[in-house]
C-alpha cells in the first residue's frame, strides 16, 4: 500500500475555491477547482466581496467532492493544509476558518501554507509524479500571476525550504498587465488566456515596446552587506504604452463594439470577427514584449546566481509564448526549466497540499491562533 500522509489542501486566496488530496507531496489523488470567473466577468476583474461570498458558498461542496474523488473519508486524512496568505483578506479568511474548524472537529494537525510557496511546489509535485526526485539547488523560481511577479532563490534546509527574494515587480504584476490590457482593449476577463489565444493571429513585430531594465544592488545593502544584485520588473509602463497606442490609432469604436457584442461566453470566432488586424498585431506585440522581458530578466538572474534549475509557475506560466521562450533560452544556457501543467499553473489546492508535506515532516503545525495574512511574506 502507498505510504502517506494523505493531506487535504484548501485554497481560497483569490477567485478560485479549491480542495485537493495529495499523498506525501508526490501523488495527486484528487483536485477540485470551482472557478469564479463567471461571477467576476461582468466587472472586468475580481470583486473582493463577491469572491468571499462565492468561497462561502463553494467551500463545503468542493471539499466534499475532493474527498469523494480521493475515495477516502475525512477520518482517513492525515492532516489539513490551508493557504494562510498572501491574497484577499476576506477570501483567505473563509478557507482559514473552515480548515481550522475541520481540523479541530477531526482532531487532525493543520498546516499553514504560503500561496507563493504553493505555486512553486505545483511544479515539484508533478516532477515527482514523473519520477524526477532530483533537483539541483539552489533553484530559481519565477512566480508570475495576477498578484505576483517574484523571483525566489530556493535552497533546502533539512526537510524544509528557504527562500530569498531576488526580484519583484515595482508596480503591476505580469498577470495584472495581461488583464488590464485585455480590459482596455474590450476583450474581457481574465486577460491572459484571451491574449494568449489571439496573439497567434497577429504580428508580434508590428508594435515596438521598450521595457525597462531594473537591475540594482540589494535594497538592504548599506555598504557593509555582500552585494547581491536584484532583478526587478515593471509592467505599468507597457499598459500605458498600449493605452497611448489605442488613443493615437483611433481604436475606440472597435473597443466599444467588442464591449457591446462579446457576450458572456465568446468563442474564438467571436473574438476574431470583432478584432481587426491592428488590434491583433497590438495584442501579439504586447505578449511578445511581456514574454521577452520575463524570460530575459529571469535568465539574467539565473546566470548571476549560478542556478542550473528554473521553475516557472503561477497563472502566467500557462502562456504558450512564455513557455516556448523559456525553453529556447534555457536550452541555450544549458539550464533545466520546469513548468507545471496548465491545470496546476493557475490557483489550485493540490499545490497547497503538496507544499505542506515538508512542514508535515518537520512537524511544523499551526495552532488555534492561526489567522489569514493578506501580505504574508515568503521566507
Ligand atoms: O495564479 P493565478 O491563477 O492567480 C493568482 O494568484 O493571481 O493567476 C491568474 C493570472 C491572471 O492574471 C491571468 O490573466 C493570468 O494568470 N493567466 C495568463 C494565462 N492564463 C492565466 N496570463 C498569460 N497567459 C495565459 N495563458
Ligand atoms: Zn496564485
Amino acid at each position: 500500500m502507498a505510504v502517506g500522509p494523505y493531506i487535504l489542501g484548501v485554497e481560497s486566496s483569490c477567485d478560485e475555491t479549491s480542495a485537493a488530496v495529495v499523498r506525501a507531496g508526490e501523488e495527486l489523488v484528487s483536485n477540485v477547482v470551482a472557478s469564479q470567473i463567471a461571477t467576476h466577468m461582468p466587472y472586468g476583474g475580481v470583486v473582493p466581496e463577491l469572491a468571499s461570498r462565492e468561497h462561502l458558498r463553494n467551500i463545503v461542496p468542493v471539499v466534499r467532492q475532493a474527498i469523494a474523488e480521493a475515495g477516502k473519508s475525512l477520518q482517513e486524512i492525515d492532516a489539513l493544509a490551508v493557504t494562510q496568505g498572501p491574497g484577499l483578506a476576506g477570501a483567505l479568511l473563509v478557507g482559514v476558518s473552515y480548515a481550522k474548524a475541520l481540523a479541530f472537529a477531526l482532531d487532525k494537525p493543520l498546516i499553514a501554507v504560503n500561496h507563493i510557496e504553493g505555486h512553486i511546489h505545483s511544479v515539484l509535485l508533478e516532477e515527482k509524479q514523473k519520477g524526477n526526485h532530483q533537483l539541483q539547488f539552489p533553484v530559481l523560481s519565477l512566480v508570475a500571476s495576477g498578484g505576483h511577479t517574484h523571483l525566489y532563490l530556493a535552497t533546502k534546509v533539512g526537510d524544509g525550504w528557504r527562500y530569498e527574494n531576488i526580484g519583484r515587480t515595482r508596480d503591476d504584476a505580469a498577470g495584472e498587465a495581461f488583464d488590464k490590457v485585455a480590459k482596455l482593449l474590450g476583450l474581457g476577463y481574465p486577460g491572459g488566456p484571451i491574449v494568449d489565444r489571439l496573439a497567434k493571429h497577429g504580428d508580434p513585430a508590428a508594435v515596438k515596446f521598450g521595457l525597462v531594465q531594473l537591475k540594482h544592488r540589494d535594497r538592504n545593502d548599506r555598504g557593509t552587506a555582500p552585494v547581491r544584485p536584484h532583478f526587478d520588473f515593471s509592467y505599468s509602463g507597457i499598459k500605458t504604452a498600449v493605452l497611448r497606442y489605442v488613443e493615437t490609432h483611433a481604436m475606440a469604436d472597435g473597443i466599444e463594439q467588442r464591449r457591446r457584442e462579446l457576450g458572456n461566453a465568446p468563442t474564438i470566432g467571436d473574438y476574431l470577427r470583432l478584432c481587426d488586424a491592428m488590434t491583433l498585431n497590438l495584442v501579439a506585440s504586447f505578449q511578445r514584449a511581456m514574454a521577452e522581458d520575463l524570460v530575459a530578466k529571469t535568465i539574467a538572474a539565473a546566470r548571476e546566481y549560478d542556478v542550473m534549475t528554473l521553475l516557472v509557475t503561477g497563472g502566467v506560466a500557462a502562456n504558450s509564448e512564455l513557455r516556448t521562450g523559456f525553453e529556447k533560452a534555457a536550452a541555450k544556457e544549458g539550464i533545466q526549466v520546469l513548468f507545471p501543467s496548465r491545470l496546476l499553473s493557475t490557483d489550485n489546492a493540490a499545490m497547497i497540499a503538496a507544499a505542506a508535506y515538508s512542514k508535515w515532516l518537520a512537524k511544523d503545525f499551526a495552532g488555534s491562533e492561526l489567522s489569514a495574512e493578506a501580505n504574508l511574506p515568503l521566507r
